[in-house]
């Protein structure tokens, strides 16, 4: 991405709280992301904590819910709303709905995800719930591209987190979601350096930006 004017675009999609959307917009603050700015917020639901919270943080915040369309339909919405506030690097935050195949075609290798365990395992909704019920003695979390499968692309960070004895869900996601908060702003530094080369699924770093 380095070819790419700075600052980089980036457009956050959130269906919740949006703490993740907060650790990206501090990491921008405090210098750690100094070639990003958050370019638009975009909501599936409309009444997401996140959403009121970005636009009293002065950022475009927009909500585009299904209102009974087709997935499709919402997706088209979505894309255009990213391509009009010139999103070069879309990132998924807590964003509870699967792409379409054509909006992961719409940013190819642009779109990343986080996703609380330590992916391939416990994809899917409640991860940490997962992971606990399994008995893991390590999770964490996984910061990856998206593909049109879920919870599946490369991934690119990953930060382990040990399960302890008293853990519940509550627990285990608190300590989770603080990985995920510096987790995030590092996979999103390492893709705006352009420094990679996908060799199959496998994130390999490299010397110079990749053209
Ligand atoms: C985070 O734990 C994130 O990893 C998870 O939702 C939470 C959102 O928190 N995402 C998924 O489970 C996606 N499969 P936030 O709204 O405070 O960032």
């Amino acid at each position: 991405m380095s070819d790419l004017p700075a600052p980089h675009r980036l457009g956050v999609l959130i269906s919740g709280r949006g703490s993740n959307l907060f650790a990206i917009a501090s990491a921008i603050e405090r210098g750690r992301l100094p070639q990003a700015k958050i370019a638009v917020v975009i909501s599936n639901r409309p009444e997401a904590p996140g959403l009121a919270r970005a636009r009293e943080a002065g950022l475009a915040a927009v909500a585009i819910p299904a209102q009974g369309r087709s997935r499709s339909e919402q997706d088209e919405e979505i894309v255009a709303c990213l391509r009009k506030y010139r999103v070069d690097l879309v990132c998924l935050a807590g964003y509870m709905r699967l792409l379409t195949p054509e909006f992961v075609a719409a940013f190819p290798q642009r779109i990343l995800n986080i996703h609380p365990s330590l992916l391939p395992a416990f994809a899917g909704l409640h991860a940490q719930r997962q992971a606990l019920e399994y008995g893991v003695t390590v999770s964490g979390c996984t910061v990856h591209f998206v593909d049109e499968h879920l919870d599946h692309g490369p991934i690119i960070v990953q930060r382990t987190v040990p399960v302890n004895a008293g853990d519940d869900e509550r627990s285990l996601s608190a300590r989770i979601l603080e990985q995920e908060h510096g987790a995030y702003a590092e996979a999103i530094a390492r893709v705006l350096s352009g420094r990679y080369r996908l060799a199959g699924r496998r994130y390999v770093e490299v010397e110079e930006a990749e053209p």
